[in-house]
């Protein structure tokens, strides 16, 4: 396995594989690797020829209140695990390789970027479109693999490949759980036991919602009220938002009749979680 730094040098292995005939995955990622990541890692070994990981804790996504500064970290675990996942490349440059002095451009989606997390965290998927495209640019990927865990985060990634014509299909991977539901997530390991027990009341959360929905239930402000109180009826939880939206458009819904999407966000102590679910699919 290749341990890459630069940009320069990953740009040129990636091109020799490609003129080999290989196809490439690409999968992006921050460190500190679950079995979320490794399963975006399955499916990419098994879709490309070859396989490159990414590992990049990205500071321009961060708002200045964040935990860009505490983001858990383990490269060497990380490089372990990249192994034994079949990875052929792993690029792992520095902040100042991607950012170097004089970096002043940015890759933004308008509209779908408002809702959500985009409302929450003013300029962080401005952050995330603009290294992913630096990613793609950086290993030329045929395939990019994105996990369903951040919903909005791969709904503005195909956006953007569509409006700016890249040449990079991608592809979305259904949400890794613990036995008990939890989704995985490097920011777990924020939380303590108590808190912990708190945050499965995100999964029961969803549901609640899609009984309700599947009872017949067609209005989101008694769906999300009824969400609202299960959540806090748990300690240690603090709701960001609770949404019910169109899972494409991402704007809210007056009424339950179509295809929609529940995303939420709640604070457990001082992590800040997040989950999503269709509990309608059409
Ligand atoms: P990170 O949080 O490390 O996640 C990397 C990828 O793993 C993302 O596509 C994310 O959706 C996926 N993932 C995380 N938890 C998952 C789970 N439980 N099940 C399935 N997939 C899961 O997302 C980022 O990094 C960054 O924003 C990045 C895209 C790398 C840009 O900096």
């Amino acid at each position: 396995m290749e341990v890459i730094e630069k940009i320069a040098l990953m740009q040129e292995v990636s091109e020799k594989w490609r003129g080999d005939g290989n196809i490439i995955s690409l999968v992006p990622t921050m460190g500190f690797l679950h079995q979320g990541h490794i399963e975006l890692l399955r499916v990419g070994r098994q879709k490309g020829d070859r396989l490159i990981m990414s590992i990049f804790v990205n500071p321009i996504q961060f708002g200045p209140q964040e935990d860009y500064e505490t983001y858990p970290r383990d490269a060497e675990g990380d490089l372990n695990k990249a192994r034994s996942a079949g990875v052929d490349a792993v690029f792992m440059p520095t902040v100042k390789e991607m950012y170097p002095d004089g970096f002043q451009s940015t890759v933004r989606v308008e509209e779908i970027t408002k809702y959500l997390c985009g409302k929450s965290r003013p300029g962080h998927f401005d952050g995330v479109t603009t290294v992913v495209a630096k990613l793609f640019s950086t290993t030329k990927p045929h395939l990019a693999i994105f996990g369903q865990k951040d919903y909005q985060q791969l709904v503005v990634i195909k956006r953007m490949v569509r409006d700016l014509n890249m040449d990079t299909g991608i592809i979305g991977v259904p949400t890794v759980r613990e036995a008990d539901g939890l989704a995985i997530s490097s920011r777990n390991s924020y939380l303590s036991p108590e808190e912990r027990s708190s945050a499965l009341s995100l999964k029961k959360g969803l549901g609640l919602a899609k009984a309700m929905v599947a009872e017949g239930e067609k209005d989101p402000v008694k769906i999300k009220n009824a969400v609202r109180e299960l959540i806090l009826s748990h300690p240690f939880t603090e709701i960001d938002y609770i949404t019910i939206c169109d899972p494409e458009k991402l704007a809210d819904i007056e009424i339950i009749d179509g295809p929609c999407l529940l995303a939420l966000a709640v604070r457990v102590g001082k992590a800040r979680l997040i989950d999503n679910a269709i509990v309608r699919e059409n």
